[in-house]
């Protein structure tokens, strides 16, 4: 239960367990949060012989209720299995197992394959879990993680993986299989990255990884750097408090090793060598979401500094498009988690095409930094609150240390330019740490706005996309409207939306050497309040000229404008969290979402 409470970020709609008790197999099931398997389990309190299996679900096949939560056993109590992904091919091999005799109870994809397996072991008739396990992997299609257990070995769980997280935490006399390392945290440290279309079979005393056809294979251990207490709230109420709080340490600690004293940078772990770099003619960024926003801001630093053409599209339409790619494309996948399906598929094609795939992630050893060709690692931490915050900033860092190498490499006439960018970029944390102590207005705001029913977002340049992650913030914390406009684009239709009291945040790019930016903001700001919006103004300290026509100033710390969306991001972060509180709402875990979306 420890571990399922350290994973029920990545699901939280329903959860289940499966034991062998005296030999004979029993689950126990819970739509909803993991504390109602907790009072179902303290109610019927039971023993375990020495293995077990459990898992948090977020639906794909069938809603969230008692029934559909894995995990899902055989008709004959035999077998149980849990999944996460998708079985594509699951219509036709229910069908199948529908002629076979086998009685399905949930509408679930997942559980064809506890009928799929059992009927493996009968038609094998050895009892031999890994093998038939390895049997049906070759007649699943689509991505998943499954993990089984049967009572003919009671020693033994065998799981599988393909497209979908699974790693190995190594004990001493025990051992752990989870879909994330914090599983197993306050137990071991030593972990087993698990590769694409493997199978593992997981004693007391013994780990086994094969691939499909039972050939056992390599595999890589690592440590993890960071313990248990770096998976607890450490006193704040919710993750996501202490993890928009640990935003001045995360950010030093992407840097950290990567600027020398004397502004040299080094990013060996790129794994893309100095001349494949000079010959990059163009850089494609996908990701999605929060990610995707890190991405946009990417892109005005990347080819102001490098001036290399730079797209950036949402991974999910990406691959769908028929984009142009080739050997001197540089692809940068923005991925937290290291395992969105979207991106993942996206990362695959773009590598078809020959293009150069690096990788921002923040997650050692996930799927997508494994299969690209360098990877640049955030290292801010576990992130456990579902909305991205603090790995949102380092991937900043990150992308901004991209852009600043490439253009050391490429010694570009900028030079002077970004050695001083450099410079800056090590004051960040600093910078990051004070604009959370001057938060206290912010929160003030956010309470008085709970009834509010839309909020809309403006910013220019840098802050476009800035306005576009507090909108996202607010969505999906505070489950109200809430859109980003660019401010030059409102006049051209949205202003329509504008009418008496709607409030309106707006990002005032930094006046520093672009003043001509910032005076075409002020007048969008009198163009909005003029038509009644209530302005809520985020702008750097000591910027006059803003002032007469904010309802509600906000002050950030002067930063040079391309840094400035590593302060104004938050904000964003503190108005959306403090928000959904005043409503009610559980910001770790909002509704309907997930950590990491292992789904297309
Ligand atoms: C929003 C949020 C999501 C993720 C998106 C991509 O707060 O967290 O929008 O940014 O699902 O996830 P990763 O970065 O793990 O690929």
């Amino acid at each position: 239960m420890g571990g399922l409470a350290r994973l029920e970020y990545r699901g939280y709609d329903s959860a289940g367990v499966a034991v062998l008790n005296n030999g004979k197999l029993e689950t126990e099931k819970r739509a909803g949060k993991l504390a109602n398997l907790r009072s179902a389990l303290e109610n019927r309190p039971r023993s375990a012989d020495g293995i077990g299996i459990g898992h948090t679900r977020w639906a794909t096949h069938g809603a969230p209720n008692d029934v559909n939560a894995h995990p899902h056993v055989d008709n004959h109590n035999r077998v149980a299995v849990i999944h996460n992904g998708i079985i594509e091919n699951f219509a036709s091999l229910r069908l199948e197992l529908e002629e076979r005799g086998c009685k399905f109870l949930s509408e679930t994809d997942t559980e064809v394959a506890s009928h799929l397996l059992s009927e493996e072991l009968k038609d094998r008739g050895d009892g031999d879990l890994a093998a038939a396990m390895r049997g049906i992997c070759h007649r699943l299609e689509g991505a998943f993680t499954l993990v089984a257990m049967s009572v003919d070995d009671p020693e033994l769980v065998v799981a599988a993986r393909r497209n979908s997280p699974l790693v190995v935490g190594r004990g001493k006399g025990e051992n752990f299989l989870a879909s994330d390392v914090a599983a197993f945290i306050a137990h071991t440290r030593d972990a087993i990255e698990l590769g694409q279309d493997q199978v593992v079979e997981l004693r007391p005393d013994s780990v086994t990884v094969t691939d499909y056809d039972g050939t056992p294979v390599p595999v890589r251990e690592y440590h993890v750097d960071w313990d248990a207490s770096a998976a607890e709230k450490g006193g704040y109420d919710y993750f996501m408090l202490k993890e928009i709080a640990e935003q001045p340490r995360a950010v030093a600690d992407t840097l950290l090793g990567r600027v020398a004293v004397d502004g040299t940078l080094t990013l060996d772990e790129m794994r893309l060598a100095p001349e494949e770099l000079r010959d990059i003619n163009k850089i494609v960024i996908i990701a999605c979401g929060t990610s995707y926003h890190a991405g946009l801001i990417a892109k005005y630093a990347i080819e102001h500094w490098c001036r290399i053409p730079c797209e950036v599209e949402v991974a999910s339409e990406f691959r769908y498009r028929d984009p142009i790619l080739d050997r001197q494309t540089m692809v940068i996948a923005i991925s937290q988690s290291g395992e969105s399906m979207d991106t993942l598929m996206a990362v695959r094609y773009a590598r078809e095409q020959r293009a150069r795939v690096l990788a921002i992630c923040n997650v050692n050893g996930s799927t997508i930094p494994r299969e690209s060709d360098g990877v640049l690692y955030t290292h801010a931490g576990p992130e456990v609150g579902v909305a991205a915050t603090k790995t949102f900033l380092t991937q900043l860092i990150a992308c901004y240390l991209v852009g600043l190498y490439l253009a050391q490499v490429r010694n570009l006439k900028f030079g002077d330019e970004v050695n001083a960018v450099i410079e800056q970029l090590s004051g960040m944390p600093e910078q990051v740490e004070r604009v959370l102590s001057m938060m206290e207005p912010m929160r003030d705001l956010a309470r008085s706005l709970s009834g509010a029913n839309t909020v809309l977002f403006l910013g220019r340049h840098v802050g476009y996309p800035v306005a576009m992650e507090g909108a996202l913030k607010l969505k999906e914390l505070a489950y109200m409207h809430a859109e980003a406009f660019a401010a030059g684009e409102l006049k051209h239709g949205s202003i329509a939306l504008i009418e008496e009291g709607v409030p309106v945040v707006v990002v005032v790019p930094s006046r520093e050497g672009r003043s001509v930016l910032h005076d075409k903001i002020v007048s969008n700001i009198q163009e909005i309040r003029a038509r009644g919006a209530r302005t809520i103004v985020i702008a750097e300290e000591g910027d006059e000229k803003v002032r007469p026509y904010a309802d509600t100033l906000i002050e950030i710390p002067a930063v040079p404008t391309l840094l400035q969306p590593i302060v104004a991001t938050v904000p964003m972060q503190v108005f959306a969290s403090e928000l959904a509180l005043a409503k009610g709402n559980d910001v770790d875990q909002p509704r309907n979402l997930a950590k990491s979306v292992t789904v297309e």
